[in-house]
């Protein structure tokens, strides 16, 4: 396949509300030494996109402060860290074997070599991603799905939410048989937690609202609790004995009023704050009960490989909600912001 010298993108310049999504034509990025070259056939869009565009992530020593989850963002930036498509060209270094290869890129930055190493980058935010025609990524990082049965659009639906909540799910230790409880179960992350937990043999007790809550139950699992309501009233009544393990992505309140819910030795994973990251915490609840707090950020290269696994034989299904051509970026942002949907919003460059 002969690549072309240009192709539409889209990126942002700027943080800001949609209209710093600029559609443009830019040069296809070459692929480095132990880079490929992926031609872009979905990309999903991700809560981070969001942040990323209006620089909500703050800084250590600045809260207030325009900046991307790492820090300053290098712009012009394209955005989209989950890409699904094919190997069109190799870099020097790179078995040109790969080439035709159907992928998942592995959107995470890591600071080492080995299998649990840390993720401390991301494609569309520190390096350039997948709004975009083509996208380059090191040749460790494409993961090869030729014989998945998932479309691509499920395949580009899994780096960032599910392996997120993979990372949750390892991070935490669930195990068969324990209950977990989902917080943001309608969202990327949230859902895909449902679903791995649900594989995983645990008893599933979700968190969603309104009409979302039928698609939750739907996803797997067991009970869904509305938020417009009492939670930790439904959670007592639908687990009295307590929960094992929290998957969590919307902290604040939920944090300080769940805690006492969690069983002796159970563990509360935080991959994400929407409910506010300002909490309070009594620590009584923490050591007289052998409880943790957890933080999680994305996953590792272990995660990432038990994550490709299961696409290859389809052992879950991730959940489409809508797709949008590339030109449509904005709109899809602006969906995706609503949060009336359930699944994962996606773009087809
Ligand atoms: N740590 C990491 O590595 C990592 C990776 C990815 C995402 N994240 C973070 O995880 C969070 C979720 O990301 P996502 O991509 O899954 O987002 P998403 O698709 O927009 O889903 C978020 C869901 O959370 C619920 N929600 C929204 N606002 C809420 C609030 N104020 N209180 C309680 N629930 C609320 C909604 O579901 P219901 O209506 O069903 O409750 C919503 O659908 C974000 O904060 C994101 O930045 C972290």
């Amino acid at each position: 396949m002969t690549v072309p010298d240009t192709m539409r993108a889209v990126r942002i310049t700027a943080h800001g509300g949609t209209e710093v999504l600029e559609h443009t034509e830019v040069s296809v990025p070459r692929p480095g030494e132990n880079e490929v070259l992926v031609r872009v056939s979905a990309v999903a869009l991700n809560n981070t996109d969001l942040w990323t565009r209006q620089g909500a992530y703050g800084l250590p020593e600045d809260p207030d402060a325009l900046a991307g989850w790492r820090g300053p963002i290098d712009f012009p930036r394209i955005q989209g860290a989950d890409v699904a498509g094919e190997v069109v060209a190799v870099g020097d270094g790179v078995d040109a074997a790969l080439i035709g290869t159907r992928v998942v890129v592995d959107p995470a930055i890591y600071d080492g070599d080995g299998p649990d190493a840390h993720p401390v980058g991301l494609m569309g935010s520190e390096r350039d991603g997948g709004y975009a025609q083509y996208a380059t990524a090191p040749s460790t990082h494409v993961h090869d799905v030729t014989g998945s049965p998932l479309v691509d659009e499920q395949l580009a639906s899994l780096p960032t939410a599910y392996g997120t909540a993979l990372g949750m799910i390892e991070r935490g230790r669930l195990r068969e048989g324990e209950t977990a409880l989902v917080s943001g179960a309608s969202g990327g992350v949230g859902l895909a937690a449902v679903q791995l937990a649900r594989a995983k043999g645990a008893h599933v007790i979700a968190i969603s609202s309104g009409s979302k809550i039928e698609a939750v139950r739907e996803a797997g699992a067991h009970e869904v609790m509305d938020r417009g309501g009492d939670v930790t009233q439904q959670l007592r009544e639908v687990a009295p004995e307590g929960v094992d393990v929290v998957l969590d992505v919307v902290a604040g309140d939920l944090l300080t009023e769940g805690l006492p819910l969690v069983r002796e030795g159970g563990r509360w994973v935080v991959a994400g704050a929407l409910g506010g990251y300002a909490i309070n915490v009594d620590v009584r609840r923490l050591y007289l009960h052998n409880i943790q707090i957890i933080g999680s950020s994305m996953h590792t290269r272990a995660h990432f490989e038990q994550l490709m696994d299961m696409a290859r034989t389809a052992q879950i299904e991730p959940m489409v909600a809508k797709t949008y051509p590339l030109a449509e970026a904005a709109q899809a942002q602006d969906e995706l912001e609503r949060r009336e949907h359930v699944g994962k919003i996606l773009l087809r460059p």
